[in-house]
């Protein structure tokens, strides 16, 4: 005997009774990109919509997400002068620190989430201190500074940290290092299983951060490896990590899935730049119904195990389940 899978299917009301998934506007984290200045608000060219602000613009985008019922952003820093180190991260008049300060002052309750890594601060691009011998990034180096880049922003008035350049040890390390500075309740959001992707091409014009030379292989995941990443990011929850990520995210749901069946961590997937690009690029040209393939690429991450979404949809996602 069959079954009638389509009794539950006819009535739109049924329909929404066994739907297992959904879309809340309290699943997002909105990424903001600053840089210094007054009145810079600059789109870029390759990711519609996503722009480079100033700290007065990104107040301002703050009253804006709030109407929407966006709190939780993630902030990147693009600073004035790099070098070699990212000295400007570890600063307490740099970019980051001042617009965490701004952004809470002005907006104490927003969720700021707080980018850490080293490429958008140093010349070179690379995610970390270079080892001039081996031309990599040399990982415990980058531990050291770490530390003090977490204890930055903390002081700051960050509400969550979220390492983003898959140092081995780096969980490890910013736990002791917050703890120590006073800061054992700031949550940790690991990017525990980060793919070395192209799909990061556009971030790289908004962030500035594209390495000089070589790539960034060595230290980011290889897209063929299943076990391995289930391995980073169960490591970074033994080393005290608060929630773990997959990142990209539509290309590696399999990953989402299975790391989210071996941990009982919040999970969050980011969904990057060049996911959002291909998806602004196919509206444009009218090949696709926007709204509709953003939604349903929503519910995909939902279903694939996340809790938390990291996307440059979510103002739009927001806009379309307020007017719902
Ligand atoms: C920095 C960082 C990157 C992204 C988030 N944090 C770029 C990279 O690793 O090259 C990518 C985000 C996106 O593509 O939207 N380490
Ligand atoms: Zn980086």
């Amino acid at each position: 005997m069959f079954q009638r899978f389509r009794r539950t299917r006819l009535n739109k009301h049924l329909r929404a009774l066994v739907r297992e998934t959904s879309v809340s506007v309290n699943d997002f984290i909105y990424p903001l990109f600053i840089r210094s200045g007054k009145g810079i608000k600059t789109e870029i060219a390759s990711m519609p919509g996503v722009f480079q602000m100033s700290i007065d613009e990104v107040l301002k985008e703050c009253e804006e997400l709030k109407s929407l019922g966006i709190y939780s952003i993630l902030l990147f820093g693009i600073p004035d002068v790099k070098d070699s180190i990212g000295s400007d991260s570890l600063c307490e008049h740099g970019i980051i620190a001042s617009s965490i300060r701004a952004i809470k002052e002005a907006h104490p309750d927003m969720f700021v989430v707080t980018d850490l890594c080293f490429c958008e601060y140093t010349d070179h691009g690379h995610c970390g201190i270079i080892d001039m011998k081996t031309q990599s990034v040399n990982n415990d180096a980058t531990l050291e500074i770490s530390g003090k880049q977490a204890v930055i922003h903390a002081k700051a008035g960050a509400d969550m940290i979220a390492p983003s350049g898959m140092m081995d040890g780096i969980i490890e390390t910013l736990r002791t290092a917050l703890d120590e500075a006073g800061f054992e309740n700031l949550p940790i959001m690991s990017y525990s299983t980060k793919f070395a992707s192209g799909y990061y091409g556009p971030f790289r014009d908004v962030a500035e951060s594209a390495p000089s030379f070589g790539d960034r292989a060595s230290y980011q995941m290889d897209p063929a490896n299943r076990r391995e990443a289930i391995k980073e990011s169960i490591s970074d929850e033994m080393q005290g990590a608060d929630i773990l990520m997959v990142k990209p995210a539509l290309a590696y749901l399999d990953i989402v899935r299975e790391i989210k069946d071996n941990t009982s961590l919040p999970m969050a997937v980011y969904n990057v730049s060049g996911e959002y690009a291909m998806l602004k690029l196919a509206q444009k040209h009218n090949l696709i119904d926007y709204e509709r393939v953003m939604m349903e690429n929503m519910i995909a991450f939902k279903r694939a195990g996340a809790d938390i979404i990291i996307s440059y949809h979510a103002k739009e996602v927001a806009k379309l389940l307020n007017s719902k």
